[in-house]
């Protein structure tokens, strides 16, 4: 489904609880991130691109008098009512409404209120599938909120509210990648984002004889919600130790150096973050140079880093990247990684165009041979980030 078809669905859907046609229909991409885990929160780089899945929503002004926003879901029963005044609380912990609210709180901060609207919410994005679907919904709410109130913010400042919205309504102390794909991504290209600078660079990735491939595992271990930040915390130790303000500035040799100094396991921590920073700016350097065949080998290196240095890939996931890595070049399999903040979700990998058909199947039979679980596989060219589609 194309995205215009896929808006025309939401509007209908919308005609249909609501009685009307939307006045507004806006949409934000999911993202998959190529290499550069876990970094984002160290200054360091990544190398993520939006997908052809997105959060939509249609939205217009209440037939009936009210003070509310309404937003409803596809996937849920209930509608929720926000009130758009300040301040603004958060809905209990686990809440899908607190990535809308936070995004809606970040704009009554900046004296920026949208009034009472009614809303339609549907996602193409798996949800908790490790591509981002909490950010392509903040950042699809506040591209309606830009809509709404006629304010266009700086996509800089755009990212960073709804990655606040994250950290004080959801909970969940993410870095800056997922928000900044959603809001900046362009069609044909990856985003080369440095996190410190935070400035983003596009590097082009159209050569057709390359596919990106997406494999969703079907499992989510709910452990994401405790090692995430355990996780920080152990990279702000190493850095400490280190005596550098972040884990950008320390290299290997360095690490080395004070590895006496350090717990076995913030050691390893730092190992993994350090290398995969080098591994990123490689690896973007290998597709701007289409030496698909040095990326891939920078994505196993990530994905064997992440699961035995960071400990944040699970069986399932390491089973779909040893499946890839058998099929191999041969086989049209450049490389495969984990993706997302870990602990199951989806794997990437970087496959020949014209084998992506046998590779998903051979990837699909041997996976649920190993598992037991179907894998849900999917291909997406690299998307373009926020639009909207009426204004
Ligand atoms: C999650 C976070 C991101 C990033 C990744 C890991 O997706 O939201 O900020 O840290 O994990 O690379």
């Amino acid at each position: 489904m194309t995205l215009n078809e896929l808006a025309a669905h939401v509007a209908a859907e919308f005609q249909k609880i609501y009685a009307r046609p939307p006045r507004w229909i806006v949409a934000a991409p999911g993202r998959v991130n190529l290499i550069g885990e876990h970094t984002d929160y160290n200054d360091g780089f990544v190398l993520p691109m939006a997908i052809e899945r997105y959060t939509v929503i249609a939205a217009g002004r209440p037939a009936k008098d009210t003070k509310q926003i309404q937003l409803r879901s596809t996937c849920e029963d209930q509608p929720v009512t926000i009130d758009p005044v300040q301040p603004l609380k958060p809905f209990p912990k686990g809440a899908w409404a607190n990535y809308p609210a936070g995004v809606i709180a970040g704009f009554l901060a900046r004296g920026l209120n949208p009034g009472r609207f009614d809303a339609l919410i549907h996602s193409t994005v798996p949800l908790g599938g490790g591509l981002s679907s909490s950010a392509a919904l903040e950042v699809a709410v506040a591209t309606l909120l830009e809509v709404i109130t006629g304010r266009k913010l700086d996509p800089v400042e755009k990212a960073l509210l709804c990655q606040k919205a994250e950290h004080d309504y959801a909970g969940m102390p993410c870095g800056i990648m997922d928000q900044f794909i959603s809001v900046m991504g362009r069609e044909n290209h990856l985003l080369l984002l440095d996190c410190r600078s935070r400035k983003p660079e596009l590097v082009p990735m159209s050569d057709p004889s390359v596919t990106v491939l997406v494999i969703n595992s079907n499992v989510k271990h709910e452990l994401t919600g405790s090692e995430y930040p355990t996780r920080r915390k152990q990279c702000e130790t190493a850095a400490k130790i280190l005596g550098v303000p972040s884990l950008r500035d320390a290299t290997a040799d360095a690490l080395e150096s004070v590895r006496g100094k350090m717990d076995e396991v913030v050691f390893r921590r730092a190992c993994h973050v350090i290398s995969e920073i080098e591994r990123t700016v490689h690896a973007a350097e290998g597709v701007r140079a289409s030496n698909w065949p040095a990326v891939g080998q920078l994505m196993y290196a990530s994905h064997r880093s992440m699961r035995d240095d960071y400990e944040i890939s699970c069986r399932e996931i390491d089973a779909v990247v040893e499946i890839a890595e058998s099929i191999g070049i041969p086989g049209g399999v450049y490389g495969c990684r984990m993706t997302g903040g870990g602990f199951g979700g989806c794997a990437v990998a970087l496959a020949k165009s014209d084998a992506v058909a046998a590779i998903s199947q051979k990837i699909a039979a041997d996976y649920k041979k190993k598992t037991g679980i179907e894998a849900t596989i999917f291909v997406s060219r690299p998307a373009a980030g926020a639009t909207v589609i009426k204004a």
